[in-house]
């Protein structure tokens, strides 16, 4: 089946380089494959209207004295339908915790933003607890618009061998977690150093649903090997 990939660029490449990364990317007419971008340049979405371009993060609120925030609302303005949430980075470097990411959940499934909410925990017990937190008072309707990335953060940007054995444990109790609790078969992706030489053995090893992916998105050759290996 095929799976989906998520390319996080994070803050990353020049504009120069952003621009002719979607140039390609909007020929491939790719429908598995979404690109979040920094978010100066989520306007670019009303050009490239062949590539699918997500969002790295958005504020809770719809309106505001956010000074230096972004409006899901700006999202549905410039036509964007994907953004991550809670992703490892924000935690760590903005403080993010769950009530943080679980208002802006609530807020972007409000909104119809298709969201890809990030997941880092090792330990099943940390596990449940997370999603439990994250996914309070979350109407069950609205998590068909959810994938879950499970990052665990000592695998991101690590270049580390992936543990495929803990990796496929913890995506398959993700799922069950969300199909005990709220009756729902959600997609679960992997991210933490995936790469085009080991994206083949985590899928053969595990039951992933796609993979999300930072240092190796920023390489047009290497992303493109990923999504063919994922097609
Ligand atoms: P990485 O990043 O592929 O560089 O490990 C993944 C992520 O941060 O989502």
């Amino acid at each position: 089946m095929q799976k989906i990939v998520i390319a996080n660029l994070k803050m990353n490449l020049s504009k120069k380089e952003i621009i002719s990364y979607l140039d390609k990317i909007n020929k491939l007419k790719e429908d598995n494959f979404i690109v979040c971008v920094p978010s100066i340049f989520l306007h670019l979405n009303n050009e490239y209207k062949n590539a699918k371009i997500g969002s790295q993060n958005f504020y809770y609120d719809d309106k505001g004295s956010y000074t230096g925030e972004i409006s899901p609302l700006y999202l549905k303005e410039e036509g964007i339908k994907y953004s991550l949430v809670g992703h490892y980075e924000r935690r760590e470097y903005f403080n993010e915790n769950f009530n943080v990411i679980n208002k802006k959940v609530i807020s972007g499934l409000k909104n119809n933003i298709k969201l890809i909410v990030c997941i880092d925990s090792l330990s099943k017990t940390f596990i449940k607890y997370e999603i439990h937190s994250i996914f309070k008072n979350v109407k069950k309707e609205d998590l068909k618009n959810v994938l879950i990335a499970y990052e665990p953060s000592y695998m991101i940007g690590s270049g580390k061998k992936v543990n495929y054995e803990q990796v496929n444990n913890n995506v398959n109790y993700i799922k069950s977690i969300f199909k005990k609790d709220y009756n729902i078969d959600v997609k679960v992706l992997y991210g933490g150093s995936v790469d085009e030489n080991n994206i083949e053995k985590i899928y053969n090893k595990t039951n992933i649903d796609g993979v999300l992916v930072g240092k190796s998105a920023l390489d047009y050759e290497k992303i493109m090997k990923i999504i063919k290996m994922s097609n």
